[in-house]
């Protein structure tokens, strides 16, 4: 297990999550992290930079340029062993996971070698301290890289989870994933859990925007806007139209069934 220690940090960072192919979405994370003069040095990536949208190959490089610390999301894993699915952890019957066999085969196709080893480089935890409160970055959960930990996850799983990053990496005031694409902050035994939700797909939330998350005294999640139609059209052409290129102008998932039902909207 790779663990990166970014220490103490006295001045505002920045988390954001699933950038997943979408280039615009991550150039105007680059701008707004800019306007919060925020450099990439205090900037977190909680994984999976290559998804659903079309620009893989770009926006992996994009990433890497950028230099922010990423956390090897389960997109990371498996491109970089060129395994045949992105293990995003549901049942292959289910909506997600039919459509990712449109987006997971043009991201295997773009991705270059030289991409694939920065995404084996990558550590599976990032931790980091800021106000004397030591946090770890995860990717889904750490019992389960592609584990789905809800706001309306059990206590169990919460507590699972903290139980498998202090046997890692030693205590920890608060833990931030990504994975799921919802983002929240969740108080659990005086310990935070908090999701910083991704750059590049909304929420399922009616809205186009997006999410991330930066960090001053405590979390506060923000809207990102960006050039959705752009990233839209470049899935077209690609021929990226199984469902998730609507998702970016209607701000609705195809594939609720991934959520827990008291979370659907239909
Ligand atoms: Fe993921």
């Amino acid at each position: 297990m790779k663990v990166t220690d970014l220490g103490d940090f006295e001045d505002p960072i920045l988390v954001f999550g699933g950038p997943y192919s979408n280039l615009q979405a991550f150039d105007a994370l680059k701008a707004a992290a800019r306007r919060l003069d925020i450099p990439a040095e205090r900037i977190i990536c909680t994984g999976d930079v290559v998804a659903y949208c079309a620009d893989a190959e770009a926006t992996a490089q994009a990433v890497r340029e950028f230099g922010c610390a990423a956390v090897a999301g389960n997109c990371e894993k498996q491109l970089a062993e060129r395994s045949e699915d992105c293990a995003c952890g549901f049942d292959s019957s289910s909506q997600c996971s039919i459509l990712a066999r449109g987006w997971y085969a043009h991201a295997l196709d773009q991705v270059s070698q030289d991409s694939r080893d920065w995404m084996a480089s990558c550590p599976d935890i990032v931790v980091f301290t800021k106000e004397e409160r030591r946090y770890a970055v995860v990717h889904g959960g750490l019992t389960d890289i592609s584990r789905f930990i809800w706001p309306v996850s059990s206590d169990t799983a919460f507590i699972e989870e903290f139980s498998a990053v202090e046997e890692a990496v030693g205590s920890v005031d608060g833990i931030i994933a990504g994975h799921s694409g919802i983002p929240f902050v969740y108080n659990t035994e005086q310990r935070l859990w908090i999701n910083a939700g991704a750059i590049g797909m909304p929420p399922n939330d009616g809205s186009p925007d997006t999410t991330y998350v930066t960090f001053d005294d405590q979390p506060r999640i923000h809207r990102l806007r960006y050039d959705f139609n752009a990233t839209r059209q470049a899935m077209e052409n690609a021929e990226l139209t199984q469902g998730y290129h609507e998702t970016l102008s209607t701000g609705l998932w195809p594939s609720e069934d991934s959520l827990p039902c008291i979370m659907r909207h239909t």
